[in-house]
């Protein structure tokens, strides 16, 4: 099923202010099933190593001390042409960019602190998914 598995976080900030449900509901009513999810806190170590691919961009550091100051939430989701379809759910990384009614365009706060997180490829998608979730954890029909 290439494709038709992603990987979200809803971030810090987005958690703070209460709009798991509302981001949860949006989720959902695209058409993506939840087959993994958990609410839980990145330490800086892990925060900095989940974004590893960006180390050393001007970025990377406030992006770690972010995504390491608060509970996120972590899903796996599943939807034909997930990673595609949810990019386009979520809109642009900086939000002054992102389409109206993408959730980054209604939830985000800037480009840190971007409200979601979505994986762009099959191959990333499994490698974050792996990094929150073991196999008992995972439920499909
Ligand atoms: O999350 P997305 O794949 O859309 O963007 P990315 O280029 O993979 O960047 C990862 C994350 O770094 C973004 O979601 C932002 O939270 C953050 N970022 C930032 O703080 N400033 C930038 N200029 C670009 C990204
Ligand atoms: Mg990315």
């Amino acid at each position: 099923m290439a494709g038709n598995v992603t990987f979200t976080m809803i971030k810090p900030g987005a958690v703070k202010k209460n709009y798991v449900g509302a981001i949860l509901k949006m989720i959902n009513e695209a058409g993506f099933v939840i087959r993994a999810m958990k609410l839980t806190r990145m330490s800086g170590t892990q925060a900095a190593s989940f974004y590893e691919v960006h180390q050393g961009k001007p970025f990377y550091d406030e992006l770690v001390k972010f995504m390491s100051s608060g509970p996120i939430v972590a899903a796996i989701l599943e939807k034909e042409n997930a990673i595609a379809d949810y990019r386009e759910l979520i809109g642009a990384t900086n939000p002054d960019n992102a389409a109206e009614g993408t959730v980054r365009k209604m939830f985000a706060c800037s480009v840190t602190q971007n409200a979601v997180h979505g994986a762009d490829s099959d191959e990333n998608a499994k490698r974050e998914a792996d990094f929150f979730f073991s196999t008992f954890e995972r439920f499909y029909d």
